[in-house]
């Protein structure tokens, strides 16, 4: 038996969040500046690298495996890299293969993924207005997502809709993107915009809506009922009872979770980044090429996880930017 994935702080490690590429077919203004520079392609793992990769987390104990981005599926060849970790759910030790996506090649991919085991997607939606959309993604047209959804559904897919909630943006969609989740029978989460990357600090301030507030007013217009739910995520949920739809909350700012932390991240280089709000950072890469066993790549697994922090600084309450990264979202897919 190899021993499980333990942090410093007695936290088991038990899932991993891989970014298969920096990419992105859109350029959503909270995650992106709009001339981005991305990777020179030969940084990236190869299909077969990130395979062993992940072989290896799940080997140490990994049972939750997201694929992010960037937009993960536009990466090149991804069905094949899902396709292989079917093997890790049909022998048990995966038990959710999953990922977060901005829908827009949903249309295309949602019957390949089912088929490979996918059961569940997160999609990230903040309007359902057209021109608002266009605005906050920059490149992205709402009715192809709106397809991908669709498409997702069909599938079979439990969706989740994730809903950065932005002050004087998608607030008065409130009640509105509640009821279309609940028409079609998806989840939805809505998460406090963090300080991740620069995109202007007088932005981020006016940016955010503490979700305390929104909780208030979805509190004076339904009755909500907190859940044990867990999906394995920092979302926590409730049940709107008239509509009996489940809303998640995810609190960095107002509520921290990090305590209960179970996650590590990967990029596509191979970095491992053991806390979405703090710096520090492992190579993956080297170990992984130095060797055909998985032995050096393990113990290089360890070692980060040997030193994963505590939690993040994200902190607005001195109405200043406190714990801003200089990384972008996208870099490790949230
Ligand atoms: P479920 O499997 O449905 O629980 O999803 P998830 O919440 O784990 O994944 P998703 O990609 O939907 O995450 C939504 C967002 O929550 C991320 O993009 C981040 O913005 C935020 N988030 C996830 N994990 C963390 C974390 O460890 N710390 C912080 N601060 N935010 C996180
Ligand atoms: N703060 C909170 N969430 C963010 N996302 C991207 N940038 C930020 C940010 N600065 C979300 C996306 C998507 C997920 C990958 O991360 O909307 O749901
Ligand atoms: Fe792309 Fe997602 Fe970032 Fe938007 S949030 S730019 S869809 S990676």
């Amino acid at each position: 038996m190899t021993a499980p994935l333990i942090d410093p702080f007695q936290r088991a490690i038990t899932y991993l969040r891989l970014s298969v590429t920096d990419r992105c077919d859109f350029r959503c203004v909270y995650c992106m500046s709009e001339n981005m520079t991305f990777l020179p392609k030969k940084e990236l793992l190869s299909l077969e690298e990130l395979d062993r990769l992940c072989s290896s987390f799940i080997r140490l104990g990994v049972e939750k495996l997201r694929i992010t981005g960037g937009e993960p599926l536009v990466r090149r060849g991804i069905m094949t890299f899902f396709d292989g970790m079917k093997r890790h759910l049909d022998s048990g030790d995966l038990k959710e293969l999953t990922l977060t996506t901005n829908g827009s090649q949903l249309e295309r991919f949602a019957d390949d993924l089912y088929a490979a085991g996918v059961r569940r997607v997160n999609i990230s939606l903040d309007t359902l207005d057209e021109a608002k959309f266009a605005e906050i993604t920059r490149w992205g047209r709402l009715a192809q997502v709106l397809r991908g959804v669709d498409a997702a559904l069909k599938a079979g897919l439990k969706v989740k809709i994730n809903v950065v909630a932005l002050k004087d943006f998608n607030e008065d969609e409130l009640f509105f993107i509640a009821a279309w989740c609940a028409e079609l029978g998806m989840d939805l989460t809505f998460i406090e915009v963090m300080p991740m990357g620069d995109i202007g600090n007088e932005n981020r301030i006016g940016q955010y809506w503490s979700l305390k507030d929104l909780r208030t007013k979805l509190d004076e217009e339904f009755t909500l009922t907190d859940l044990p739910d867990r999906t394995g995520g920092p979302a926590r949920y409730m049940r709107l009872e008239e509509t009996g739809q489940r809303v998640g909350l995810i609190t960095p700012l107002t509520h921290n979770f990090c305590e209960s932390c179970n996650r590590v991240r990967v990029t596509c280089t191979g970095e491992i980044y053991t806390c979405l709000g703090q710096e520090g950072k492992s190579d993956l890469r080297a170990p992984l090429r130095s060797s055909e066993a998985d032995a050096p790549l393990e113990e290089a697994i360890r070692a980060a996880i040997g030193l994963k922090p505590k939690g993040h600084d994200f902190d607005y309450s001195r109405q200043e930017l406190g714990g801003q990264m200089t990384r972008h979202m996208s870099h490790t897919g949230g």
